[in-house]
């Protein structure tokens, strides 16, 4: 994330991300809440996928809980942060930690049967992703019948964002196509409206619930597996 999230700077290792990410009192707190959110949504001993876990700060929260976890990032250097980081939990297999670039990702056969009772998508990763349907897709093949995924995404209404040039500039845009981009540090960061989520997430999941945590970026999305 840059500039256009309020974020300083680029994310260059794990090491450097860690340091950001838990710098602000405003991030500490919304990271407490998502994780409450999940502690509370799932039942004890659930299978988690974390989408987009970066350096398994996350990961190693819902392992030492008793759930269990399987997680995919994206970038190596977040992977070799989150390895290193989770070592302990990789070893005794309370956490899997899945590699390749991501339409290896996308195209991986379930070959282990993984049936998770919740994706977890923490600090945006879904506002990196261009193609949600295919996203939606994965997970619906991810999941088990009663499968949900909750994602803290960019609120495109955060009122701290509204002193800056760029967010009035793409206002029109947001009406007019439901989302618009901005260069980001790793990828174009894309808001988007609820209805933007909902609709890209049709047909595999339902856009269930909205939780807003005050004074924050990040919007919580909870949707629920459409049942074929
Ligand atoms: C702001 S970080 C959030 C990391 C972590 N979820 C957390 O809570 O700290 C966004 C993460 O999304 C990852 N990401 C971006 N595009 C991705 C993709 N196409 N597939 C998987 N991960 C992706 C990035 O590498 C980065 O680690």
């Amino acid at each position: 994330m840059n500039q256009a999230s309020g974020d300083a700077g680029r994310i260059v290792t794990g090491e450097q991300y860690v340091e950001q990410i838990t710098a602000l009192e405003s991030d500490r707190r919304a990271r407490a809440a998502f994780q409450d959110l999940v502690s509370r949504i799932v039942s004890p001993g659930a299978m988690l996928f974390d989408f987009g876990s970066g350096t398994g700060i996350d990961a190693r929260f819902y392992a030492q809980r008793g759930f269990a976890v399987t997680a995919y990032d994206v970038d190596p250097q977040m992977r070799d942060y989150f390895a290193a980081h989770c070592r302990d939990l990789i070893d005794a297999d309370r956490v899997i930690l899945e590699g390749g670039n991501y339409r290896e990702f996308l195209a991986r056969k379930n070959a282990g049967g993984l049936s998770a009772d919740l994706v977890t998508s923490n600090f945006a990763p879904l506002n990196l992703i261009d193609d949600l349907p295919e996203l939606f897709a994965k997970f619906h093949a991810i999941t088990g019948p009663h499968g949900r995924v909750l994602a803290s995404v960019l609120s495109p209404y955060f009122i701290g964002d509204l002193r800056y040039r760029w967010w009035w500039g793409n206002l029109p845009r947001l009406w007019r196509d439901g989302r618009y981009s901005v260069q980001g540090a790793q990828a174009p960061i894309i808001r988007r409206r609820l209805a933007n989520f909902a609709e890209q997430s049709r047909p595999y999941f339902t856009l269930e619930r909205v939780f807003r945590v005050s004074r924050c970026r990040f919007m919580f999305l909870l949707f629920e597996k459409r049942l074929a």
